[in-house]
């Protein structure tokens, strides 16, 4: 097990979960809705938030890599949509797991933008503001967190970790070798 300490709690992350949930279904009752949730560190969180949606929902996946094995971005993106997905017209709504730098959903946003949805919404579990390069701002924001590497709830460090029902940040002995 990789050594870390628990930042955020699982009964925290499900109650602010409930309360995105809450909020969403306030904002967009009565509108169908397309969720794109970013491979694979959102998908826990993506669709934690979804079995509390009370309006027509869709599910999508977008592969994005931007990190090579370790925990420094390399700033290069690559994206795969999971099938063609047609979202003219559509009210979309994004799922981030963690926004740091900002050039994944920089990159995202301009490729999902192309495809004309109705609206584009962005809903981040996890905020590293004092690590942003460009200067994006989330509709929906879980926590905000120091700059830290953290692992857990569907964050991993080398695609270990994601198992951890909690937040926690990695011992740095864990990446300094
Ligand atoms: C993480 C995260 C975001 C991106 C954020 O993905 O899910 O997509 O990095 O970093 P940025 O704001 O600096 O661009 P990662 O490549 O670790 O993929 P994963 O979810 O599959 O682990």
């Amino acid at each position: 097990m990789l050594k870390h300490t628990m930042l955020i709690s699982e009964d925290q992350l499900q109650r602010r979960v409930a309360e995105l949930a809450e909020t969403l279904n306030r904002e967009f009752a009565n509108t169908t809705i397309d969720i794109i949730c970013v491979l694979t560190g959102a998908v826990f969180f993506a669709t934690d938030v979804m079995r509390m949606l009370t309006m027509p929902t869709r599910l999508n996946f977008v592969k994005v890599s931007s990190y090579d094995s370790g925990s420094e971005s390399s700033g290069t993106v690559n994206l795969h949509f999971s099938s063609a997905i047609d979202l003219q017209g559509r009210t979309v709504i994004l799922f981030e797991d963690i926004l740091d730098t900002g050039i994944t959903l920089d990159y995202l946003l301009k490729h999902l933008r192309e495809k004309n949805p109705q609206a584009l919404k962005v809903c981040v579990l996890l905020d590293k503001p004092e690590r942003r390069k460009i200067d994006l701002q989330p509709d929906y924001i879980g926590f905000q967190i120091p700059d830290e590497f953290v692992i857990g709830y569907g964050l991993d460090y080398q695609e270990l970790g994601r198992n951890l029902k909690y937040i926690a940040v990695l011992d740095p002995s864990e990446y300094r070798h």
